[in-house]
């Protein structure tokens, strides 16, 4: 199978052109003005936008949490990705305290495989790190092909280790050239705020914004950072919110150190007053929670002055009878928000068409960084001859409303009904094959494949 791309404007992270692009099978062979080739199917992308596929590196697809699961599939979440533009997903295996990596991965395995529509990998979240925890790290980095390595600085007796295991982690990741991803809260700080919350009434979902207030951030931020310098490992903290992290990691890149930093697409566009409407802030209910104005302004900033490298989703839905189990109690309320199929299209109509991120920009952090920080490029992340032809058309005028009764994310509502979009995902192709075209998805699941990654390189 062959296909031809005509005529459109090809934006990669260090280019803006106009080309014809030739696909055999699942890859890029051919790009060039006018290309005089036969190919069994043409696109016209006159006019429209031509660029790599998406790369989330930050999604909870059916993960048991909070007593409960999300509420996507691997093929609803994956399908959905999809039609907002996004190609590849990683996804974050938890092991369970108590049992092996290779149980958890095994566990993940069975979810994933034969149902993802599209192309995932996985992070492998260490909650309990021991001596045979340790034995496991490098089999899983060369074997298996997961270069990256979770851990959680809060939820404390599911997911949170201290930092004596997270050095210990550190020092062993590094040896076998992995990457320690981080939620880089205060758990301590954010659970006595919890608790003091509920002792004293207040159970709504602004105490759960209330509790994690920025320094619990901050602190948790430096520290990591201080334990990535000390082991010398890289590190990566996800979903940065506020200015006080960021600036711990502004403040190591004075001793030469190199963090990477990964927001979501909710932290530059929502702020904490949504959760002054009593229930229904629970919609917005995650952790780190939404922050302030000044916070957004900083992450932008920080986009602009290369210090926050990616744009992700952190997708963890839950439908709202799920959200209910903490009508009562903040504390219950399953934590996380749906975006995997909105985060193409906002960062395009909010940062490219507000004139915050260029296009370059805009293709680096949804997707270029991405792949390179994680073992994938340029098979990912880029347009290029031999690279995976991923690739997503948009029209960069046509607008349109997003609304939980049009989106196709296993959820009832939307963070952003009704909002108005300018810049619409119009045709996707993964691996050479027609996957969404003009609101249809052409591809069944089982077609997503897993995608095992390189071995990690600190400089991208
Ligand atoms: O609220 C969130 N972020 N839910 C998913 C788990 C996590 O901390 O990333
Ligand atoms: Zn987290
Ligand atoms: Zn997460």
């Amino acid at each position: 199978m062959s296909t031809l791309i005509k005529n459109g404007r090809i934006i990669t992270a260090d280019a803006d052109y106009v080309a014809d692009i030739f696909i055999e099978g699942e890859r890029i062979v051919a790009i060039g003005e006018k290309l005089n080739v036969v190919a069994d199917k043409i696109i016209d992308a006159t006019g429209k936008l031509v660029m790599p596929g998406g790369i989330d590196p930050h999604v909870h697809l059916d993960m048991p949490f909070m007593g409960t699961y999300s509420s996507d599939s691997y093929e609803t979440g994956t399908r959905a990705a999809l039609y907002g533009g996004t190609t590849t997903v990683i996804d974050f295996i938890l092991q369970q305290q108590g049992n092996s990596l290779q149980s958890a991965l095994d566990e993940w395995r069975g979810r994933a495989n034969g149902n993802a529509v599209g192309d995932y990998s996985f992070h492998m979240a260490v909650t309990d790190f021991n001596e045979n925890t340790k034995k496991e790290i490098q089999s899983i980095i060369e074997k298996e092909g997961i270069t990256s390595f979770k851990t959680f600085m809060a939820y404390k007796g599911a997911l949170m280790i201290d930092d004596a295991q997270m050095v210990g982690l550190m020092a062993e990741v590094k040896k076998h050239g992995g990457l320690i991803n981080v939620h880089a809260t205060n758990g301590d700080m954010i659970d006595s705020l919890v608790q003091k919350h509920r002792e004293e009434g207040k159970l709504a979902p602004l105490y759960h914004y209330l509790s994690q207030p920025e320094i619990t951030e901050t602190e948790a931020s430096e520290r990591f950072v201080n334990m990535a310098n000390e082991t010398g490992c890289p590190g990566y903290i996800v979903h940065m919110t506020c200015e006080g992290a960021l600036n711990a990691v502004r403040n190591a890149t004075k001793r030469n150190q190199k963090v990477f930093v990964e927001t979501c697409i909710q932290y530059l566009i929502l702020d904490a007053s949504l959760y002054e409407n009593d229930f229904e802030g629970a919609k917005w209910v995650m952790s780190p929670p939404l922050r302030e104005k000044k916070d957004q302004a900083t992450l932008w900033a920080g986009i602009n002055q290369g210090l926050v490298q990616v744009v992700a989703t952190d997708h963890c839905p839950f439908m709202w009878e799920q959200k209910l189990m903490g009508k009562n109690d903040f504390s219950k309320i399953p934590n996380g928000h749906p975006a995997i199929e909105n985060r193409m299209e906002l960062l395009f109509s909010e940062g490219v068409m507000k004139n915050k991120i260029s296009l370059n920009k805009y293709v680096e952090v949804s997707s270029t960084n991405a792949a390179k920080i994680f073992g994938m490029f340029p098979a990912k992340g880029t347009i290029a001859v031999g690279s995976d032809a991923d690739i997503v058309i948009m029209d960069p005028n046509e607008k349109h409303i997003l609304s939980a009764s049009k989106h196709h994310m296993n959820v009832d509502y939307s963070g952003y009904e009704g909002w108005e979009i300018t810049g619409k995902v119009k045709t996707v192709l993964l691996r050479g094959k027609l996957a969404i075209d003009n609101n249809q998805c052409y591809v069944e699941k089982g077609y997503g494949k897993f995608i095992k990654r390189k071995k990690v390189t600190q400089n991208i």
